[in-house]
C-alpha cells in the first residue's frame, strides 16, 4: 500500500511523548515489509540540524488559508514549501510556511509556542491535502493522527476543495493517542483550513453528532475526525472499551457509540521500535546485555548510579520513572513511592518534564536533596532515557489513565519489571506475576486503585522478590526480555495492513 501519516510528532527529533515512538515504528515496520509510507510533519524550527537527511526543497505552492471576521469567510493563500528527506530510513514531506508572513511553528519547542496552535495545525492539515493533490500523489491510505491532523478527514470529504472527487480511491485512517486533548478551536478559527467553519456546525450530516463541543460556537476537532474518517483506531484494545464503556472519553463517549462510530472503532495495540530499543546493541548504554548473558545490566546500573550521584550498591532495587510529567501520569503515587522505596531500602530515580513536576521538584530540593538514593532530572534526553530503562530494576507506571504506554513496553525489553497501575494499555501488556490466571506470561506487579495503599500493594512485592529471591528475579528478568519480542510493531504492524486492507474495499 502507499500510506501517507499526518502527524504532529515524529521520533526521536520531533517527539514529545509516545506518538512520535509510534509513528516512526510502524512506519518502519511497514516500509519492512514493502509498503510505500510518507510521513508529513510540520517544519518546526526547533527542528535539529542536520537529523534530515538529503534535505531538499521540493515545492513551493500557494496554500489556500482563511480568516473569518464579524462572521465573513475570506480566503487568502500562504506562501509553503515542502521539504523532502529521510528521517530515521522514512521518507518525510515537510511543511514549512512562509516565515516572512507568519510565525507558524516557530520558536524553540514543538508545543507551547507563541503562535495559535489550532491556527497551525489546521492551516497544516490543509496543506498537506494541497500538496498530495498538487504533487499527483493518490496514497491509498492517509493515516492521521490525533487532533492536530483531524481536519484532514473533515475537509478530504467534505467541503469546496474537492479533494475525495481528486482522489476517488483514497481512504482516510484515524489514530487517536489521547482522548483528553480533543482540540477544541472556535468556529471561526477553522478557516485556517481555507474552509468555513460554518460548514461544519450546519449541515446535517451528523449535525448534533457535530456540534461539537457543548458550545455551537465551538468545533471539537476530535470528533470531526471521528465522524468523518472511514476507520478509527485507539491505542489498545482496553482503552478502547474504556472508552467506549466507562468515562476514559469524556463527552466523546457518545460518538463512539453512535451506530455509525462504533464500527469502524476498534483498539489496536502499539507497538516498540525493537531496533531503537535494544539492549544488545544499543549505542548509549556501557554494556549491552540479552536474555541469556544479563551481566551487561549489572554494569548499566553501575554507570548510572555513578553517573547520577547515587550510591553506589548493585544490590539496592533501582526504581525508575521515565514519563511526562503531567497529571495523566499519577504524579501523587510518583511522589508517594519515593518515600516508599527509600524507606523499604531501594533507590529511586526520575527523569521527566511537563507542568505538574512541582511536587517532585520539592522533594528533589527538600528532603531528599542529600539523599545518596534518590535522584531526579527534570530534562528531555533521550541518552539518559535508554541509561535508565537499561540499569534499572523496576519502572514505575502509576498512571491515572493510560491509552497505551510505551514505556512498560521498553522497560520488559531491558528487563526491567514493571510496576503498573491497571488501566488503558498498562492493563493490556502487564500480568501480574502472583494473580493474573490467564494465558499470557506473568511480567511485573500490577495495582487498582489511586491510593498510596494500593501502590504499596504491587511496589512491595516487587521489591520484596528482588530482595528475597534474586534466582526467582533473574529468571523473571530474562524471560520478560525475551518476551517483549511480542510488543515489536513487526509482529503487531500486521493488524495496522489489515486495516489499510479493509478500507480500501469499502
Ligand atoms: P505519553 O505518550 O503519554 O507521554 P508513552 O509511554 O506512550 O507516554 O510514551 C512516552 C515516550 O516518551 C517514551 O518513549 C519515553 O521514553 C519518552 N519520554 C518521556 N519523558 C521523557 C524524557 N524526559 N526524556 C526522554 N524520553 C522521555
Ligand atoms: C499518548 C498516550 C500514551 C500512548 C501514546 C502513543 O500520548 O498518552 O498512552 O502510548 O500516545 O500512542
Amino acid at each position: 500500500f502507499h500510506v501517507v501519516h499526518i502527524t504532529a510528532e515524529m521520533a526521536p527529533c520531533a517527539k514529545v511523548g509516545g506518538l512520535g515512538d509510534v509513528v516512526t515504528g510502524l512506519a518502519r515496520a511497514c516500509l519492512g515489509r514493502g509498503h510505500n509510507v510518507e510521513i508529513m510533519l510540520p517544519f518546526y524550527e526547533c527542528l535539529p540540524e542536520g537529523v534530515v537527511e538529503g534535505l531538499k526543497l521540493e515545492r513551493e505552492f500557494d496554500c489556500p488559508k482563511g480568516a473569518t471576521r464579524h462572521g465573513q469567510f475570506s480566503l487568502n493563500a500562504l506562501r509553503t514549501q515542502v521539504w523532502t528527506g529521510r528521517i530515521e530510513g522514512c521518507p518525510v514531506l515537510l511543511i514549512r510556511p512562509d516565515w516572512n508572513q507568519t510565525n507558524l511553528f516557530r520558536g524553540g519547542r514543538i508545543y507551547g509556542g507563541s503562535y495559535n496552535e489550532a491556527e497551525a495545525y489546521l492551516y497544516f492539515s490543509r496543506a498537506c491535502l494541497e500538496y498530495l493533490r498538487l504533487s499527483g500523489r493518490r496514497p491509498d491510505v492517509v493515516h492521521v493522527h490525533e487532533w492536530q491532523a483531524s481536519a484532514v478527514p473533515m475537509i478530504f470529504w467534505d467541503g469546496p476543495p474537492g479533494f475525495s472527487k481528486d482522489m476517488p480511491s483514497t481512504r482516510v485512517v484515524m489514530t487517536i493517542h489521547n482522548m483528553d486533548s480533543s482540540g477544541e478551536c472556535r468556529q471561526d478559527e477553522f478557516a485556517a483550513t481555507g474552509v468555513s467553519g460554518e460548514l461544519f456546525a450546519t449541515t446535517d450530516k451528523a449535525l448534533d453528532e457535530r456540534t461539537i463541543g457543548h458550545n455551537p460556537e465551538r468545533l471539537c476537532l476530535l470528533k470531526g475526525g471521528i465522524v468523518y474518517s472511514n476507520a478509527v483506531t485507539t491505542v489498545s484494545p482496553n482503552y478502547a472499551a474504556e472508552t467506549l464503556h466507562g468515562g476514559a472519553a469524556g463527552w466523546l463517549k457518545s460518538t463512539l457509540a453512535m451506530p455509525g462510530v462504533a464500527v469502524k472503532y476498534s483498539g489496536v495495540l502499539n507497538g516498540i521500535d525493537t531496533t531503537f530499543w535494544d539492549p544488545s546493541t544499543d549505542p548509549s548504554l556501557p554494556a549491552c546485555f540479552t536474555p541469556q548473558q544479563q551481566e551487561g545490566k549489572a554494569l548499566c546500573k553501575r554507570f548510572l548510579q555513578e553517573g547520577l550521584g547515587l550510591s553506589v550498591d548493585p544490590k539496592k532495587p533501582l526504581v525508575a520513572v521515565v514519563s511526562r510529567l503531567v497529571p495523566q501520569k499519577g504524579i501523587h503515587l510518583i511522589e508517594h513511592a519515593v518515600h516508599r522505596t527509600v524507606e523499604l531500602g531501594g533507590q529511586f530515580v526520575v527523569l521527566g518534564t511537563g507542568h505538574a513536576d512541582g511536587g517532585l521538584r520539592g522533594l528533589a530540593t527538600g528532603q531528599f536533596r542529600d539523599n545518596p538514593d534518590v535522584q531526579m532530572r527534570f530534562m528531555y534526553s533521550e541518552e539518559l532515557a535508554h541509561q535508565i530503562y537499561a540499569a534499572a530494576d523496576v519502572l514505575l507506571v502509576p498512571s491515572m489513565f493510560e491509552p497505551c504506554g510505551l514505556t512498560q513496553m521498553i522497560a520488559l525489553r531491558y528487563g526491567t519489571v514493571p510496576v503498573v497501575r491497571s488501566t488503558g494499555g498498562l492493563a493490556d501488556t502487564v500480568k501480574d506475576v502472583d494473580n493474573y490466571q490467564g494465558e499470557e506470561l506473568r511480567n511485573g506487579y500490577v495495582f487498582d486503585g489511586i491510593d498510596a495503599n494500593s501502590l504499596n500493594s504491587a511496589l512491595d512485592r516487587a521489591l520484596r522478590a528482588y530482595k528475597e529471591k534474586p534466582e526467582e528475579w533473574k529468571e523473571l528478568r530474562g524471560r520478560i526480555m525475551a518476551d517483549a519480542m511480542r510488543f515489536s510493531w513487526d509482529t503487531t504492524a500486521g493488524t495496522y495492513v489489515n486495516l489499510y486492507g479493509q478500507v480500501l474495499s469499502m
